[in-house]
């Protein structure tokens, strides 16, 4: 069978970083607070010309040269994003422009933290069902746009970026030893819509509008529902928690993931933290973590990487594969 093999990874941060000491100059908050309740020491902004498509082009370039691709090697992108330049067209099809691809297929996907997930699934199944040969799968935000930077509450909590990775389709035994992803999961429950969400859009006021979030109540259901689409990765593959060499989780919190990793009983020496560096980037936070462990020689060739992500919904998902 087909596999959607990592080919190669990229990241792209904007040249400002806002600390939590200028943070306190801004709002009624500490840097004790944030780094306590967050583990956040400071996160990137993007400034005059620095938007989710040039983050992402930067992005994919990275991914590209790390994979020894050409943009004219891809044929499909899939842009994770609840922040894209404009309501339409995608910022998807920006980036194809920006990369002077005029061939295959580009579109966005909106689910929010969770984004990342679901646009490798997505492209997983294009590859998998022979549709694409290589895709570009990108996580781009620009959450400071749309952020109230009077609410102490959420404007601490968010910064910019984008992560990239190339997956190609390459020939599996249909294995758990199988390199490329394994097994894929998505949920989402629109009950919770009104706990993270942002007050606009197109058909209601017209305007982007401003984050809002019920912290407590998100915090209360992310553990439980990281754990359960984890334990449904194990399942499909008979693969449990003392195999995965790294988990690589949406970077929201570091006590939600220290609580998700100590309930999957995986020890924070196999975990991949960059919330202290970047903050919570949404769809950008996997594949910026992901960018920085293979970089630095944390993940290797063979490795059994897990993600995972929760986020405004709610939507939770997880992908499983061999790097
Ligand atoms: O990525 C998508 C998913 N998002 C998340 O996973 C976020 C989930 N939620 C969280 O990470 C946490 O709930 C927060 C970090 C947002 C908040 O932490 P918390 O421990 O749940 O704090 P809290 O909301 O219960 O607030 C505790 C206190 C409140 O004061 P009172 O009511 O106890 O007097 C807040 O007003 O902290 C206050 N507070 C702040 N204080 C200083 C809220 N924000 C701040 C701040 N600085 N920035």
């Amino acid at each position: 069978m087909i596999r959607s093999v990592v080919r190669g990874v990229g990241s792209a941060l904007p040249r400002r970083v806002l600390t939590n000491q200028e943070m306190e100059s801004m709002v009624d908050t500490t840097d004790e607070w944030i780094v306590q309740r967050t583990g956040i020491r400071q996160r990137y902004i993007a400034g005059e010309g620095e938007t989710t498509a040039s983050l992402g082009e930067a992005a994919a370039r990275d991914a590209l040269a790390d994979a020894g691709l050409e943009p004219g090697d891809i044929d499909l992108i899939v842009l994770a994003t609840s922040t894209p330049d404009n309501t339409f067209p995608a910022s998807a099809v920006d980036i194809q422009n920006r990369l002077g691809i005029r061939h295959g297929a580009a579109f966005d996907i909106q689910a929010v933290c969770t984004g990342f997930v679901y646009a490798m699934t997505t492209a997983d199944l294009y590859i998998k069902s022979g549709m694409a040969r290589r895709a570009l799968v990108i996580g781009a935000e620009t959450f400071s746009r749309i952020l109230d930077w009077n609410d102490r509450t959420t404007c601490v909590l968010f910064g910019d970026g984008a992560g990239a990775v190339v997956l190609e389709g390459k020939e599996g035994q249909g294995t758990a030893g199988d390199q490329g992803i394994l097994t894929a999961h998505l949920r989402s429950d629109g009950t919770h819509k009104d706990k993270l969400y942002v007050d606009g859009g197109p058909s209601t006021t017209g305007k982007a509008g401003f984050i809002h979030m019920e912290g407590r109540e998100v915090f209360k259901h992310a553990v439980g529902m990281i754990t359960d689409v984890i334990y449904d990765a194990f399942n499909a593959t008979g693969i449990d928690a003392g195999d995965i060499d790294w988990l690589v989780p949406h970077q929201a919190n570091l006590r939600i993931i220290e609580g998700s990793a100590r309930k999957l009983g995986i020890p924070m020496e196999k975990v991949v933290v960059t919330v202290d560096k970047h903050g919570n980037t949404s769809a950008a936070s996997i594949p910026l973590a992901l960018a920085e462990a293979a970089r630095d020689g944390r993940i290797k060739r063979g490795d059994l990487v897990l993600l995972e992500a929760m986020g405004g919904g709610f939507t939770w998902g997880s992908v499983l594969l061999r790097w």
